[in-house]
């Protein structure tokens, strides 16, 4: 917007005037840039977090990482069973990508993991697998026994997806003993939590509603239709397995027709919560449809509810001023947020932007895509005239959608470029008027999401988790769930 007039005054100054087109160039050149050098700040930024040997670490047992570097307000020096479950994803990813050296700290995350299950909490103990629910343990994997919003029934489930990624590497490896001895028992405790208390209410990923969470269901349905497919490959029953239908089921409850409502109760806020969009990034599967029971990054439901969910910030933030609705925008949590005075995440945002780039991947791999009337409004602010209908990947309308999608993906990231400071550093929030960071410095989820964001953008996708053969739910939901057996995992030595 400030481009005319400049233009003009370089004219009347008889400069010479970068045409819109190198300084649309010049802004690529700069968020590429920008990407790469970040690229290895995150890594680096995740792995400093770990123990035993990261940096910043404080002495954390090996494979648990802390949550950021800060000891008090707000008091990271912990570790989440969540945060540590999405960043050993991300870190599995670049370890599938070729970065072999991360072996290690994988392997000494399911050891840890292992122990960490046995560890006696106030969620309860293993024996009836309670205690799986618990969110959060000192560093030396001991419990945290103040008060907290507990149970999150998240944990176990995500925990069970990062083991299950890296157990089907093992099997692609041929090392079924390993993935028997190694992974099968910690999974299959996880598992049987899930099962077992996906119908008890508990605390969402922000640590504030307790009852029902979009994210929390998504993310066990999930880890029950990959730990079928692991545990018959492993020969295994997962007798847990058999309530997915029922969770999908539970799922749609979350849709009210226009956007997800991330949390039952509300509390006196509308629900439009960040928590949908890590929803769909966290249950992408690259090779489904844009399948609207599982909220697919490309599916209608979650293209509608991202612009609902971007819009509510614009005028939220004053960061935001003047970001119009098809411009990226600082994104948080939710609008009605005040932890540290109410702020956007850097993990939020490029959420904002991974969601994009997940569907951009579904739309190429299916070869078309769809503007539907839920979707419209999404797409109507990218390219102003589109139409409702199908568009195949071989006609200019297809290019001319994909092109504005990506490059409204780009401005999440040019986003987190602005607010980032020049060493690189990712905190967990900048602050919604200023830009300046604030809470902990060095969050690793921040970086975590940074990895994944930037894999996607590139191209590198997860494995498919087989969502689409799993997509029959019933009429009416039941509140079924399975009795698990627990039993203490106890890994070789890898
Ligand atoms: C691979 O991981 C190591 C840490 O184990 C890191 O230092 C290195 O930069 C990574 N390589 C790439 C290409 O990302
Ligand atoms: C930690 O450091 C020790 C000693 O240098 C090394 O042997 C080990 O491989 C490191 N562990 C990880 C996970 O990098
Ligand atoms: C583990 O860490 C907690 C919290 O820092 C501390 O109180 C406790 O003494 C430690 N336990 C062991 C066995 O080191
Ligand atoms: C339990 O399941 C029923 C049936 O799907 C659902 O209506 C209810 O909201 C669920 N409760 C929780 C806490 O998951
Ligand atoms: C969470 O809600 C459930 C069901 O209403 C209730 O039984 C439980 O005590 C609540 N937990 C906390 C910590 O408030
Ligand atoms: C669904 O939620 C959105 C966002 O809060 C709201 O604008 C819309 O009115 C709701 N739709 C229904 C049918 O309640
Ligand atoms: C993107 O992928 C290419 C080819 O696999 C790789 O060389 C490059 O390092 C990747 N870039 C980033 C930022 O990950």
């Amino acid at each position: 917007m400030l481009l005319k007039p400049l233009v003009a005054l370089n004219m009347l100054a008889g400069a010479v005037v970068a045409s819109p087109d190198s300084t649309l160039h010049a802004k690529k050149a700069r968020l590429e840039a920008y990407i790469q050098n970040e690229k290895t700040v995150a890594l680096q930024g995740v792995l400093n977090n770990f123990g035993p040997n990261g940096s910043l670490c404080r002495g954390a047992a090996p494979g648990v990482a802390i949550a950021g570097n800060s000891e008090t307000n707000p008091p990271y020096i912990y570790t989440w069973t969540r945060d540590t479950a999405l960043t050993v994803m991300s870190l599995i990813g670049e370890f599938l990508e070729g970065n072999s050296s991360l072996e290690q700290l994988i392997q000494q995350y399911i050891t840890a993991s292992a122990k960490m299950q046995t560890v006696t909490n106030p969620s309860g103990s293993l024996s009836d697998g309670a205690g799986l629910g618990e969110p959060k343990y000192n560093i030396n994997i001991t419990a945290f026994n103040d008060p907290w919003g507990r149970p999150q029934r998240d944990g176990p489930a995500l925990r069970a997806s990062a083991l299950i990624a890296y157990g089907n590497h093992l099997l692609a490896q041929g090392q079924q003993a390993k993935a028997l001895d190694n992974v099968w028992p910690v999974v299959s405790n996880d598992l049987a939590y899930v099962g077992e208390y996906w119908n008890g209410t508990g605390f969402d990923l922000w640590e504030e509603v307790n009852g029902s969470s979009f994210f929390t269901t998504a993310a066990q349905y999930k880890a029950l239709v990959e730990g079928e497919s692991f545990a018959t490959a492993l020969g295994k029953p997962c007798d847990a397995c058999t309530v997915a239908p029922e969770i999908l089921c539970h799922l749609q409850d979350y849709w009210n027709g226009t956007a997800v409502i991330s949390n039952y109760p509300t509390n006196g806020r509308s629900g439009v919560d960040i928590n949908s969009v890590i929803t769909s990034i966290t249950i992408f599967d690259p090779a489904a449809t844009c399948d609207d029971a599982t909220f697919q990054p490309c599916s209608a439901r979650a293209l509608a509810n991202h612009k609902v969910l971007i819009d509510g910030f614009r005028s939220t933030y004053g960061v935001n001023k003047g970001r119009e609705p098809g411009e990226a925008a600082a994104v948080g949590r939710y609008t009605e947020d005040i932890f540290m005075g109410g702020n956007p995440w850097y993990l939020a945002t490029l959420a904002s932007a991974e969601q994009l780039y997940d569907a951009l991947y579904q739309w190429d791999r299916q070869g078309s895509l769809s503007v539907t009337e839920l979707s419209l409004p999404f797409f109507r602010d990218l390219v102003a005239n589109v139409k409702t209908g199908v568009y195949p990947k071989s006609t200019r309308g297809y290019k001319t959608i994909t092109d504005a999608v990506r490059s409204y993906a780009d401005g999440f990231i040019s986003v987190v470029r602005e607010y980032t400071p020049t060493h690189g550093g990712l905190s967990e929030e900048y602050h919604r008027d200023t830009g300046v960071q604030v809470s902990a410095p060095d969050l690793t989820w921040s970086y975590a999401s940074f990895l994944t964001a930037i894999a996607r953008r590139n191209g590198s996708v997860p494995p498919s988790w087989s969502s689409s053969v799993a997509l029959t739910f019933p009429q009416k939901c039941n509140p079924t769930t399975v009795k698990g057996a627990y039993a203490t995992a106890t890994p070789s030595p890898w």
